[in-house]
């Protein structure tokens, strides 16, 4: 029967995490060499069972730190490594992977609210967690209510006696409008609530929300964290018994675990993760740059520049920009046909975070009916960033002086 290895890691921890960086971090955090070959790399245990001790249970129920590994629903040898770099890299106490960015926000909705208690959620998040709150939260018994997380007044106005948990996302998808991460969390501690941030934009190289007084993180690992396109996954990190208790209580009976291999492949990305975010974050500030000043483009909204409407926000609780950026032409569904036709580098797919540039167009009106419903006042702020609608651009890790030249041969084509 094997039991968890954990000493080389904790030792790891102990001796390196308060001194060492964030490079080296993204390499060595939450790995160990193979105690059976010595092997340098992590292994992949495919294993979906453990041999087990003639008094194990049968049921989670027993289940805690001690419990050696026994059905890879329950804990698996490789996703445990990933659930410590991650943790690591987040500077959070634990971590537990999902199948998929949306198991984890299920998961974590699952946990903290039950019939008759209150979600604050942000009036504008990626589409499907939007969705979850039209009907499926409220089918529960859930209430929501959404609001604009730029707007505080509006925040504490819709916080109840019944509100346990409020929900953001910085920069949120699609528009990368920010949400003051230490403002939100004051207000949801003095009103007994607690704070998730999604932090699948920022990445922890530019945010670490928990530093900042919220009490759990979501990452879509499909993004910046596995950052090659190939593996969906997803993370919830925070607090060690909250987590512990989530795994068991949600986490393994909801059964959206992560598999072993997607662990290893995103892990193996996630080693690179500090040096593609230069580059994510310096192409996308070149092609940002790039697109403010070329005559068909009527709106840039990137955090890095001065133009975004929460730049010293930016400034103030990004480390770096990320590579994620808008831009709207005046007529953006004829503009969608010509690009996703012309362009050569830049891939016309949804997704985002990846290696490749990836470019989608999101109109405005369709959006506002299928994924957010939203009050007048909250859809003027979202036309104030989309107008009509907007481009999402991906900014990957290419040359950026390619990608302007593909969108200069695309952009060209519209005039
Ligand atoms: C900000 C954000 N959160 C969560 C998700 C959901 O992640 P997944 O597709 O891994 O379920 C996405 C997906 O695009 C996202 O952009």
């Amino acid at each position: 029967m094997l039991q968890r290895e954990h000493s080389y890691e904790e030792n790891f921890m102990r001796e390196f995490n308060q001194s060492c960086g964030i490079r080296t971090l993204a390499v060595h955090a939450g790995e160990e060499p193979d105690t059976a070959t010595g092997a340098s790399a992590p292994n992949i245990v495919m294993s979906t069972t453990f041999i087990a001790a003639p008094d194990a249970s049968f049921s989670v129920e027993g289940l805690d730190e001690e419990t050696p590994f026994i059905y890879t629903r329950w804990g698996n040898p490789t996703v445990a490594q990933l659930e410590r770099k991650l943790a690591a890299l987040e500077g959070t106490e634990s971590c537990i992977a999902f199948a998929s960015g949306m198991a984890a926000i299920s998961a974590l909705f699952f946990y903290s609210l039950g019939a008759g208690e209150h979600l604050v959620m942000s009036d504008v998040a990626y589409a499907a967690a939007a969705e979850m709150t039209h009907e499926l939260l409220p089918r529960l018994g859930i209430r929501v209510t959404k609001v604009n997380m730029a707007d505080l007044d509006e925040l504490r106005a819709a916080i109840t006696p019944d509100t346990r948990l409020i929900y953001t996302e910085t920069p949120c998808n699609p528009l990368l409008r920010l949400t003051d991460i230490t403002a939100v969390a004051e207000i949801a501690h003095a009103a007994g609530a607690k704070l998730a941030v999604d932090s699948t934009f920022a990445t922890p190289l530019a945010t670490r929300p928990i530093s900042l007084g919220a009490d759990y993180v979501i990452h879509s690992l499909t993004k910046y964290l596995g950052g090659h396109g190939d593996a969906i996954g997803g993370a919830l990190l925070g607090p060690a018994d909250e987590l512990a208790l989530m795994r068991k209580k949600v986490a393994i009976r909801t059964g959206g675990i992560l598999s072993p291999f997607n662990a290893w492949l995103i892990m193996r990305g996630m080693a690179t993760l500090p040096l593609r975010m230069r580059a994510h974050a310096e192409g996308a500030d070149q092609v940002a740059r790039y697109l403010e000043s070329h005559p068909l483009v009527t709106r840039v909204i990137y955090p890095g520049l001065p133009s975004h409407p929460q730049h010293e926000l930016a400034k103030r609780q990004m480390r770096n920009f990320s590579g994620m950026l808008t831009f709207q032409v005046a007529d953006g569904p004829a503009a969608a046909k010509v690009l996703a036709g012309r362009l050569k580098v830049i891939h016309y797919a949804v997704s985002l975070g990846h290696h490749r540039s990836l470019v989608f167009y999101l109109p405005t009106g369709d959006l506002l009916t299928t994924s957010f419903h939203l009050t007048p006042a909250q859809e003027a702020s979202y036309r104030d960033y989309a107008g009509d609608g907007i481009f999402r651009l991906s900014v990957g890790i290419e040359d950026p002086e390619d990608l302007c030249a593909d969108l200069e041969q695309g952009l060209a084509a519209l005039s």
